[in-house]
């Protein structure tokens, strides 16, 4: 302790905190275990002091055999000559153990490499507990960025003086920040001093040093002040060594973590040993510089001490509250209660009814249409099908071979085509030839131009059928909109372009929505397995009602699969108490304003435009990006399914949601990845949980259509965001359950895609046909 104390005294003449801070930097070297470092210059090298045991009287020479065995055998040739040389002296005069080793610039490289797995230890979960160097959140998540104002009271506790502090932030760009503060003395009988500057090199300051020395009660020589001199100097540059090798940890953990090729930073210092001491910032700088030659390190002296930043930390603290305050004001109008979602439901069963019945059909927005398919697979299902599957994300050509008896297998070739954008919006001519174009590719690659094969065609849109092979488009959905398409009978479109073609003939046999199709393949591994869901791109759901609520179809017996149009729930304004300005905006954005609004609250295509039409109103308002609305957040599209379910995976750290924002082009920062992760969370989570209230609808009516207590029902699924989003199925699941807690749904994943269904729906369509034609 004397020896500290003298330390201190001899250096600076430091006041009591200043001595505080000394007795910590001290203590913090034990904990390291590397002792105290000084530079004496022996050849080019620096050449360190390693010390313990102060104030010991025993001989040094057990310390100092330990650290020569520590060191290389290079150092340690270097070592003992210079201990053997210069020291001795010093050795002798404070007769305590003091011994020398040599920091090269690589002890100290490593050093920062054994600092940063410390941090590494810290930060870990598992390793915290007994890791030393703690890392301890402070819960402060952002740096002032001139928008904080308001009146802080700040308590500066710990240091030489207890200040209390009265800061006003204001957004005064010339004077952001007013203080007033009082000064409470810390008395302390140790520490005394003026503070002022002594070079321990000029005579003043071996005077004072004599001085100090003799107020401490010892009887100094000259000798005993320069050695005193000597020991203080290895004490306060070993301590800007080691300072500098952490520094440089946490700078290159920094540099890491931008994955920036060059660091440039600024340190803020404060502290009376970096203030007063005439070389230790110069060394510390200079030290830091060479660890990491790859940043560029500004240093600033913070010239009011950390009141004002405690005060700045309240600030931002409030800003911060009042940020997250308004974006969970925002993003509450996507959380739905249950008696929200309820309704929902109601409201659902109410369309249902609408498309259903005869006088409502016409304008009800959901339309129940008719798909002429009155049975799920039974297995007897036989035969080669040609089948088309457009209106996915992929559009695909495919054959399917089908063979019925005791081992029923079903073996499918595909190959999937590109519509390029301006064919999906150009005209209906090129589209359909585009199409026979494919399929004409798709034969030569399986050597079947001449076979004049059935043809199942999946088509995702909503079609008017008048018969398994008859389906006039309603309208276009989802991102198409090829002209001369709409109220005609896209089965025919086909034909034409077949003809057009004269290259190879086909049997157009079924026209099927990707829901039924997905209901089929499903049903032929599970036969109770009576609705289809898709959750993709678009969403949609179809079931086997009871042709007798069929009215447009008429008909007493048996059952039809309605294919529902659910999407367009919505579009006569029954939702829009739940609708957001959000979704009015994707609407307006939308090539087919005012129509399938609830799709676009719930399917892949829009999602990641809902969440893109928050970001930008949040950072319009400055809770992102720092306020900047880049070209790639007001590009239409960005976010697709994909990246959604990629950041709201749990598996992912916010570096790594980062990572994938930055990818997209938006340059966020740790706490917009925050903020971005929960914006996608709630938008999906609403649309999992609107689509869980339409299947409860669905389940229940099916219910009620039997006259049961209690249903249990196989819904067939396929989609991507079904299948890709991390929460979108489970919280959809769970929906249902609560929803129609009479029923026990089981969802079972389309494994196949539709095209499958479509070429069973296919086989049973030529079968019939058999029948017929035999009939007449
Ligand atoms: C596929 C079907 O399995 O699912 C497609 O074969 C369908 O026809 C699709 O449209 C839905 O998924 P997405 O996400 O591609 O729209
Ligand atoms: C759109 C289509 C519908 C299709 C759904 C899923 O809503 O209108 O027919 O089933 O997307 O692809």
């Amino acid at each position: 302790m004397i020896a500290a104390q003298l330390l201190a005294y001899y250096f600076t003449e430091l006041k009591d905190d200043q001595l505080k801070k000394l007795q910590v930097m001290v203590t913090t070297s034990g904990m390291l275990g590397i002792g105290f470092w000084g530079p004496i210059t022996l050849g080019e090298e620096d050449v360190a002091c390693h010390s313990y045991k102060w104030g010991s009287t025993s001989p040094p020479t057990g310390g100092f055999t330990a650290l020569v065995a520590m060191a290389s055998r290079e150092d340690r040739h270097r070592l003992e000559g210079c201990c053997k040389k210069s020291y001795e002296l010093h050795l002798a005069w404070f007769y305590s153990p003091i011994v020398f080793s040599i920091v090269t610039h690589q002890t100290l490289k490593d050093i920062m490499g054994r600092f940063r797995r410390d941090m590494e230890y810290g930060l870990g979960r598992d390793t915290n507990p007994t890791a030393t160097v703690k890392m301890l959140p402070t819960f402060v998540r952002s740096i002032p960025d001139g928008s904080e104002k308001g009146d802080f009271i700040a308590l500066d506790l710990g240091g030489s003086n207890f200040r209390i502090l009265r800061v006003k932030v204001t957004q005064d760009k010339k004077q952001p920040v007013q203080m007033e503060s009082q000064v409470y003395e810390t008395p302390d009988d140790i520490i005394h001093g003026s503070g002022t500057q002594y070079s321990l090199r000029t005579k003043e300051g071996l005077k004072k040093c004599m001085e100090i020395l003799t107020r401490l009660g010892v009887e100094p020589s000259d000798e005993d002040c320069l050695a005193v001199r000597h020991v203080c100097t290895i004490v306060s540059f070993r301590s800007a060594n080691l300072i500098s090798a952490t520094l440089g940890a946490i700078l290159s953990r920094l540099k890491d973590n931008k994955g920036v090729a060059r660091l440039r930073t600024t340190v803020g210092i404060d502290g009376s040993l970096y203030k007063m001491h005439p070389q230790y910032a110069r060394r510390l700088h200079k030290t830091v510089r060479r660890l990491v030659p790859d940043s560029d390190v500004r240093f600033l002296l913070s010239e009011s001490g950390s009141g004002k930043g405690a005060a700045m930390v309240t600030a931002v603290a409030y800003r911060l509250t009042d940020q997250a305050r308004q974006i969970q004001e925002t993003l509450a109008e996507f959380r739905l209660s249950k008696g929200q979602l309820l309704e929902v439901k109601k409201r659902m069963r109410m369309e249902i009814e609408r498309g259903l019945k005869k006088e409502t059909h016409k304008e009800a927005t959901v339309k129940m249409l008719p798909t002429f398919v009155r049975s799920t697979p039974d297995g007897t299902e036989n035969g080669d099908f040609l089948a088309l599957d457009l209106g996915g994300t992929n559009f695909r050509v495919l054959l399917v071979k089908i063979r019925s008896g005791k081992k029923r297998t079903v073996e499918m070739h595909n190959k999937i085509y590109a519509i390029p954008i301006e064919v999906m919006q150009g005209t209906g001519e090129e589209l359909f030839d585009h199409i026979v174009h494919c399929i004409s590719d798709f034969l030569d690659y399986m050597g079947m131009k001449s076979a004049r094969l059935p043809l199942g065609f999946t088509f995702s849109f909503p079609c008017h059928q008048t018969s398994l092979d008859a389906g006039i488009l309603v309208t276009w959905t989802k991102g198409f909109r090829a002209t001369d398409c709409e109220g005609e009978d896209v089965v025919e479109l086909l034909r034409e372009a077949i003809k057009r073609k004269e290259e190879f003939e086909l049997d157009v046999v079924a026209i099927v929505n990707d829901t039924v199709g997905t209901m089929m393949t499903c049903a032929y591994e599970e036969p109770t397995c009576e609705v289809g869901l898709i959750a993709g791109t678009g969403s949609n759901a179809c079931y086997m009602e009871e042709l007798k609520n069929i009215e447009i179809v008429g008909g007493t017996e048996g059952r039809m699969c309605v294919n529902m149009e659910w999407g367009a729930f919505g579009d006569n304004g029954c939702l829009d108490d739940i609708r957001t300005k959000y979704d009015q905006a994707v609407d307006e954005n939308s090539l087919n304003e005012g129509k399938q609004r609830y799709e676009k609250m719930c399917s892949g295509m829009y999602l990641g435009e809902i969440v893109r039409q928050i970001l930008i109103d949040l950072t319009k308002r400055g809770f992102l990006f720092r306020g900047q609305i880049s070209e790639t957040l007001k590009t239409r599209g960005i976010f697709e399914t994909k990246f959604l379910s990629q950041i709201e995976s749990d598996r992912l750290a916010l570096l790594q949601v980062r990572a994938i924002l930055q990818q997209l082009g938006l340059d966020s920062t740790c706490d917009d990845s925050i903020i971005v992760k929960e914006v996608c969370g709630t938008v999906s989570r609403r649309a999992a949980q609107i689509c869980g209230a339409g299947m409860a609808a669905v389940v229940d009516k099916i219910r009620e259509n039997r006259g049961l207590d209690h249903l249990d029902i196989t819904v067939g699924v396929d989609g991507t965001l079904y299948k890709l989003h991390p929460h979108f199925s489970r919280i959809f699941h769970q929906t249902v359950k609560e929803l129609a807690p009479k029923c026990d749904v089981n969802f079972l994943l389309s494994e196949d895609g539709s095209g499958k269904g479509a070429a069973l729906i296919t086989a049973v369509g030529c079968r019939q046909r058999e029948l017929d034609a035999q009939q007449h």
